[in-house]
């Protein structure tokens, strides 16, 4: 029996064909590039804490009624989920001003907004993920106008409930990446939180000390990258231990890991 039909893979991520019919495994690599691939490297132990931390945030905010594609975990570095046809969108929500967006508006980095901001990027490596208005997303009929909707309802929802979540463990949510698809059942669709959240793809500030506990410290040679990530997870009661973290080769993480025992043995503590 084959498990492994490989569907496609990304830059920080891999699928595979799923065990039963309209699912996938999203397997997290320890790869990290920055940058559109201009700058590429290794965490060493990225894929199996991002995998927790995603897994961690996706059962959170399901609990709050946001619909999410993840089913279960399998093994430290991958997740069952439900198969959707990907919205092209980067959906980016900005708390405070930093990265791109500061530059582009010459704004110090860190500055307070004064409410949420979204920016939706055209998810397109070759044209360099593009900022995009909802009119030409619509125009190019990337997404329905009722889609967008819901994208930016769930993704407020979403800010504000991380926000807090994070802020109750010493993070400051400064910014976050999210997506969104289409999942197909029987005869309705509906859009649903995909892909992953993690500091990969979120910016991450201690509250008391500013200090950067996202993928910034990579793109930014800060140093310290695999403590800040270690450290995420560690706040949010997620940090696997050392030997889970060296798990390197889908091979070493075939075996499926009962996380119910997992979190037991933590609570127990
Ligand atoms: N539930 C899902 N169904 C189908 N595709 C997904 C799902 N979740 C995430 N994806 C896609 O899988 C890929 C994950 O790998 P990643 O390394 O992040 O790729 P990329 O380099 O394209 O960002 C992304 O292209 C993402 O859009
Ligand atoms: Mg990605």
């Amino acid at each position: 029996m084959n498990r492994r039909v490989p569907i496609y893979e990304g830059k920080a991520k891999q699928l595979f064909e799923g065990p039963e019919p309209g699912t996938l495994i999203q397997h997290f690599k320890d790869d990290a590039t920055a940058f559109n691939n201009v700058k590429k490297g290794v965490i060493n132990g990225k894929g199996v804490i991002n995998n927790r931390i995603s897994e961690y945030l996706m059962l959170r905010l399901g609990e709050i009624g946001i619909p999410t594609h993840f089913i279960r975990t399998l093994n430290m570095r991958e997740q069952l989920v439900k198969a959707v046809e990907i919205i092209p969108l980067e959906v980016i929500v900005r708390n405070v001003a930093a990265g791109s967006f500061a530059s582009r508006f010459g704004v110090d980095e860190g500055a307070q907004l004064p409410y949420p901001i979204i920016e939706f990027c055209l998810k397109s490596d070759k044209l360099n993920d593009p900022i995009v208005a909802p009119e030409i997303i619509v125009a190019f009929q990337w997404a329905q106008p009722s889609e967008l909707e819901d994208i930016t309802s769930m993704a407020l929802r979403i800010n504000d409930f991380l926000s807090g979540l994070l802020l109750g463990a010493g993070i400051r949510l400064i910014d976050f990446k999210i997506e969104f698809g289409r999942h197909y059942e029987g005869n309705t669709v509906q859009v649903i939180l995909a892909d992953e959240i993690s500091p990969d793809c979120c910016r991450l500030w201690d509250t008391k000390t500013g200090e950067k506990m996202d993928k910034d410290r990579f793109r930014r040679d800060l140093g310290k990258v695999e403590e800040a990530y270690r450290e995420v997870a560690r706040r949010l009661g997620v940090l696997p231990s050392d030997k889970e973290v060296a798990a390197k080769s889908p091979a070493a993480s075939k075996k499926p890991v009962k996380l119910s025992a997992v979190k037991k043995k933590k609570t127990r503590k």
